[in-house]
């Protein structure tokens, strides 16, 4: 009968379902969940340190060994080698905390995890996150503490912890968990460990902290309490416990931590080094009795993995000792209870405004020693820039609202331009510099004048507007517009209207530099779309196709000094110089470089012609370029563009300007509305007569 509902259901229903439970089944395999929820005798346990003693690793080289898991990529920037941390990419939970734009900082504490996880003394500092507000300080700490909790349910990142078997006063048995989630081997004394390493053949040279640590004085109770039991017989006492794989994970405050001072005068030492359970006074008759404590503050919590201190500068001076304390010494004290070991990544964070109020406060004083700062700041690179907001506002992530090309890229633009400093070469402009930044090549700049130009500023990027605020105000501008579609000068309009009521932003001046910066956009923008309506109406392809031949029979002739023959006249002919650089010209070759650009165009045919390729200009997207605005140039008065912006239009017109917009929309990414406005806009630059070239 079962198996008839059953088939009935199935017709029922779509095959979804079923999948859907394959998967969850295949996510919960049975193989991964036994793994993950092992259980074994503590010589179980030494079994599996003397086959893979990276389970003795402490919290720092796990967390290394964690980050290089992913993989690097080694790349060169302005002649600086620079690895690239895969894992900062968050692939395995598709990009959503990706961090862009921060290879050199991420560098600098990946590097410091590598010194800490080594010993060479960085593991006993509070590292410390400092930057602008939204710098993705706390977006960095997110994903460590998630990939740590990865990792802990990989082979690799296995770790364990252990329970105590307790008979209560009715007979009953009850496992008892450590804790702080220690390590088992914490369970053979420090005095003898070593020994033990070297009868299993173990060498441990490269991982020292294992000889270190003792048990919590939870498991300290019990630890006596039954070698008292069993007078003195360790083997018994270890009979007593059951080790178990331990998983990290913030949500069951296993490993994972996190403090965030609430105002001053609430702060209770109990949240860092736990609190004692008055309920449990009663049972246990003291409150000096270990079971009767909550060894459940942020440090227990933590411990075998990260604790993050959240705007760590609010901190009350009265912790602060104890947040020195455990980064220091390892150790924590927890009320009425003796010193306790403690193997845990301590990270702190603080922005730029917090840091700078207390620069001069004994705090600082007593900190500065016993930190080491990592300063992330914005990024100043507009390509990474804008990936912050594709990833937010992607268009298959906005439902029912199109998003006008060039609206994100024109954000992001004014953001960097916000953090960049003038730069002190009066030849260079502002903006100039962004696009230096952004990898385009400028006359008379090489790598070692943009080390320059960094080097001459060296606070860029501490300043300036937070990415906060551009994707506060994209959402406002997609939430607030009835229009079907956005675009950038909507964008643009948020971001200035925005600005009176920023809280970070105090003076008129600095005001006022940010609004002629939105200005400086807006004419940025005026050239982009002015480029792509021209390119727009001269993407005519069999004319195009014959440009590009025309141009390249005179590239060969000129290359290979010949005479080009005039397919009209059947003539042969010197190669037409003005041709071939009124199209160079269109993409900013300079004389100097145009035989360089020459060969190596003929060299690419040449290679294509090797494979039995025929050459296609639009495989070569600057040649396309320089080929569609030449086109543009010559067919300028043949479209009435203008006429656009008087409302009569004839038919031959409009039927000319639609076969534009379909381009728009079909190679450009604009949909019908920003289409329509867009060569409105563009017809009314034309009209106001400052296009080069026009009229
Ligand atoms: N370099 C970057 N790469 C990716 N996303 C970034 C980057 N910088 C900022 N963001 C984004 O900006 C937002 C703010 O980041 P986050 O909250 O991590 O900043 P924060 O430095 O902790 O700020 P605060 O100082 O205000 O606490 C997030 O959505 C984050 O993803
Ligand atoms: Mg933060």
């Amino acid at each position: 009968m079962s198996s008839q509902t059953h088939a009935q259901v199935q017709t029922r229903k779509p095959d979804v379902p079923s999948k859907l439970f394959a998967r969850i089944r295949e996510l919960h395999s049975g193989e991964r969940f036994r793994n993950l929820n092992w259980t074994g005798t503590f010589q179980d346990y030494l079994q599996i340190v003397e086959k893979d003693p990276r389970v003795l690793r402490n919290a720092f080289q796990r967390l290394y060994d964690m980050i290089v898991s992913y993989g690097t990529t080694e790349y060169e920037e302005h002649k600086e080698k620079i690895i690239h941390y895969h894992f900062f990419d968050d692939p395995l939970h598709d990009g959503q905390d990706a961090v862009y734009g921060l290879d050199r900082p991420l560098m600098k504490l990946v590097n410091l995890f590598k010194s800490a996880a080594k010993g060479y003394g960085t593991q006993n500092r509070v590292i410390l996150l400092h930057g602008p507000v939204g710098s993705a300080k706390s977006t960095i700490v997110r994903l460590l503490k998630k990939g740590l909790e990865d990792y802990s349910k990989t082979e690799d990142g296995a770790l364990y912890s252990f329970s105590w078997r307790v008979v209560d006063e009715n007979g009953q048995e009850q496992w008892e968990d450590c804790p702080m989630h220690e390590d088992p081997i914490h369970l053979i004394p420090l005095e003898f460990r070593k020994q033990v390493f070297d009868e299993m053949g173990l060498d441990l040279s490269d991982n020292p902290s294992a000889m270190q640590g003792d048990l919590c004085p939870f498991c300290r109770f019990y630890y006596r309490q039954k070698m008292r039991e069993y007078g003195g017989d360790w083997e018994r006492v270890v009979q007593d416990v059951r080790v178990y794989r331990l998983v990290l994970s913030e949500q069951d405050r296993v490993g994972i931590g996190t403090f965030q001072p609430k105002d001053e005068k609430n702060q209770d030492s109990t949240e860092l080094t736990g609190d004692i359970n008055y309920r449990k006074i009663a049972i246990y008759g003291s409150d000096s009795d270990p079971r009767a404590f909550n060894f459940d503050g942020e440090f227990n919590v933590a411990n075998r993995g990260l604790i993050e201190f959240i705007e760590v500068l609010k901190l009350d001076v009265a912790f602060l000792y104890d947040l020195l304390g455990a980064s220091q010494e390892h150790k924590i004290k927890p009320k009425k209870f003796p010193q306790t070991d403690i193997d845990e990544v301590i990270i702190g964070h603080t922005n730029e405004p917090e840091y700078r109020k207390l620069q001069n406060n004994e705090f600082m004083e007593a900190l500065r020693d016993r930190t080491v700062k990592i300063d992330v700041p914005y990024i100043t690179k507009l390509s990474d820039e804008i990936k912050i907001y594709e990833k937010d506002f992607r268009q298959d992530k906005v439902k029912g609202k199109h998003i006008a090309p060039h609206t994100i890229e024109m954000a992001a633009m004014w953001a960097v331009l916000t953090r960049l400093e003038e730069p002190k070469r009066a030849q260079l402009t502002l903006m100039q510099k962004l696009k230096l930044y952004n990898g385009k090549t400028l006359p008379g700049f090489t790598d070692d004048s943009i080390r320059e130009l960094k080097a001459e500023a060296p606070r860029e990027g501490m300043e300036g507007i937070s990415p906060r605020y551009i994707q506060d105000k994209i959402s406002n501008a997609l939430v607030n517009e009835t229009e079907s579609c956005i675009n950038p000068f909507m964008v643009l309009n948020e971001l200035e209207a925005g600005l009176d009521h920023h809280s970070l932003i105090t003076s008129e001046e600095q005001k006022k530099r940010y609004r002629d910066l939105l200005a400086l956009v807006k004419e940025e923008y005026e050239d982009i779309v002015k480029n792509e309506v021209q390119r727009a109406i001269a993407a005519d392809e069999e004319a195009l196709a014959r440009l590009c031949a025309n141009y390249i029979d005179n590239v060969k002739a000129y290359t290979q000094k010949e005479k080009v023959r005039n397919r009209y006249t059947g003539q042969d002919e010197e190669p037409d110089e003005r041709l071939m650089r009124s199209i160079e010209e269109k993409i900013d070759i300079p004389e100097s470089r145009k035989d360089d650009f020459r060969r190596e165009i003929m060299n690419y045919i040449g290679a294509l012609a090797l494979e039995g390729k025929k050459f296609d200009y639009r495989t070569n997207e600057r040649l396309q370029k320089a080929l569609e605005l030449k086109l543009f140039e010559d067919q300028k008065d043949t479209i009435k563009l203008t006429s656009l912006v008087s409302n009569v239009i004839d038919k031959d017109t409009q039927e000319k300007i639609d076969i534009v917009k379909s381009r728009l929309i079909k190679n450009y990414g604009y949909c019908e509305v920003c289409a329509t406005d867009v060569l409105q806009f563009v017809a009314s630059i034309f009209a106001r007569g400052d296009v080069k070239g026009e009229g």
